[in-house]
């Protein structure tokens, strides 16, 4: 095979299609409720099975209400009873890429496990790790 240019590996194997679920992100961002912060957060969570649950920033005036796309993502998906995810691309409107917050983190640690992380922006900058690289050390059920 002919060697391409490329500065850095790239991921591979189950990552297949990342760019892809990016799509489903973009477009889950235009639905973002951000009027507070103005920043406009989409997520895309992809089951092991090719389903993909989208989600949005949801913003409150009560600020901390808040809730990041990423859990709103996995929270629809687990309350559709959906279980076993690959994936998660996540999708933001700013030259710095926006790798999941903290507790998003954990949420995804924990109802997802080392899956694969794509984020993007709409300059069609993207980065991809797992989640192990972004949560190293991870409590979890495993420590009860
Ligand atoms: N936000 C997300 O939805 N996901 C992230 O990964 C980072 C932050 C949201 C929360 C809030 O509505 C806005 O972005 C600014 O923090």
């Amino acid at each position: 095979m002919k060697k391409t240019k490329t500065a850095k590996p790239r991921a591979h194997g189950r990552a297949a299609g990342l760019r892809e679920l990016a799509e489903f992100a973009r477009a889950a961002r235009l639905q973002a409720f951000a009027p507070f912060s103005r920043f406009k957060v989409g997520a895309a969570l992809r089951t092991r099975t090719g389903e993909v649950v989208t989600g949005c920033n949801i913003e409150s005036a009560s600020y901390g209400l808040t809730m990041c796309a990423e859990r709103v993502a996995v929270f629809k998906a687990v309350s559709e009873g959906m279980r076993g995810f690959d994936a998660i691309a996540v999708v933001v409107d700013s030259p710095k890429l926006a790798a999941p917050c903290g507790p998003c983190r954990q949420i995804l640690w924990e109802f997802c496990g080392d899956i694969w992380v794509r984020m993007e922006n709409l300059r069609g900058r993207g980065v991809t790790r797992r989640m192990s690289e972004l949560l190293p050390m991870a409590f979890d059920q495993g420590n009860l």
